[in-house]
């Protein structure tokens, strides 16, 4: 019997302030990661303009496509696929990966994967360490907070979802208060582990029983109490406001994780997302799930495959080329692009 073929993919990603291409073999391997970041562009306007980021993806998508083959040591013959994110994000920046994934497709004549974001983050899992299902997430990001549980790596459920802010969202939004630069959930990590809670800021849905969270009470009460301080000429520790924010997001991000994994007893427990690099989250997830009668494997990916990247695209893509589940020229962005998905893959 002949040996599995492998499966080269090459993946593009545009979703938002990093355009980002990867050369992933078998859906594991990292054969070459390039990331270029737009951050700098962005933060003397406090967060991401859309139209520069689509016009910074412009100019690096065609040099870092050539980057990511480079260092791969592959050439366009020694694909199996192309792959792109087409949701969710900013329909301006996700249509300049599309296009140049479509274009790379169709000059070569390798298939087309469109890939969920979400799915992505959540694949960097299988790039670090073996996934066995059914898995549960905790997906946490600038734009998303779910509890996904993944019956295989097609199947998603989401078990729990924000209702207003996404945790990454709530960070960048008291990080503008603290006078701390877009994105601001690195600096606030930081500074937390230097502070102490002394503001008990509310725990919002803890007491509810499902899985859904809320941030913007939390947030509205920490702009609040600054604002407060600030009108009064108070000068409040910067350190223990960071501690006492995270405190509280981290407590109900690890509480209702914990439920779920006693209430779904999944075999993996997967941390995705930009704020799963998060120093304070990793420890106490860690801390809790040791504790657990019934321990999943736990997978926190390493800090670079946590913000957005090809390479989590290319792992999640693997997936889906080895389901046959293509897409063709018709594939186009979709901004508000929700988990699971199926209506935009051809069978
Ligand atoms: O996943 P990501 O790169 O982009 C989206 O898909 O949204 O996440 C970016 C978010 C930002 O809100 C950023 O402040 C947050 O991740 N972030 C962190 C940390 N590092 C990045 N939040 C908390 N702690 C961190 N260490
Ligand atoms: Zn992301």
């Amino acid at each position: 019997m002949s040996a599995k073929k492998d499966v080269r993919i090459l993946a593009y990603e545009s979703s938002c302030d990093e355009t980002s291409t990867a050369v992933i073999k078998n859906g594991r391997e990292i054969e070459s990661l390039v990331v270029a970041t737009q951050i700098k562009s962005h933060q003397r306007f406090g967060g991401v303009v859309p139209e520069v980021a689509s016009r910074h993806h412009i100019e690096v998508i065609t040099q870092i496509t050539k980057e990511a083959l480079a260092e791969a040591e592959t050439d366009w013959k020694d694909l199996d696929a192309i792959a792109v994110t087409y949701g969710p994000g900013l329909v301006g920046a996700l249509l300049i990966g599309v296009s140049a994934a479509k274009a790379a497709s169709m000059a070569t004549g390798l298939p087309l994967i469109g890939v969920d974001h979400i799915m992505g983050h959540i694949m960097a899992a299988q790039l670090t360490d073996e996934i066995t299902y059914p898995a549960l997430a905790l997906q946490v990001s600038g734009g998303h907070t779910e509890l996904v549980l993944m019956h295989d790596p097609l199947n998603f459920e989401i078990i729990g979802d924000t209702r207003d802010d996404a945790a990454g969202e709530a960070y960048d939004k008291i990080g503008r208060v603290l006078g701390v630069n877009y994105p601001a959930g690195k600096t606030i990590d930081a500074w937390a582990q230097e502070g102490q809670d002394t503001f008990h800021f509310p725990r919002a849905m803890l007491q509810e029983d499902n899985y859904d969270f809320s941030f913007s009470g939390l947030k509205s009460a920490f702009i609040n109490t600054a604002h407060h301080a600030d009108q009064i000429h108070e000068k409040l520790n910067k350190k223990d406001l960071a501690a006492s924010f995270q405190a509280a997001v981290i407590d109900v991000l690890a509480e209702k994780t914990v439920h779920a994994l006693q209430q779904y007893q999944p075999k993996t427990f997967i941390l995705g997302g930009g704020v799963a690099a998060n120093l304070g989250l990793r420890t106490r997830l860690n801390a809790e799930i040791k504790q657990l009668k019934q321990q999943p494997k736990v997978i926190l990916p390493p800090l670079k495959l946590c913000g957005d990247n090809a390479a989590m695209i290319g792992a999640a893509a693997y997936n889906l080329f080895e389901a046959g589940k293509f897409a063709d020229l018709t594939l186009n962005a979709d901004p508000s692009l929700e988990l699971p998905y199926a209506e935009h893959m051809l069978n």
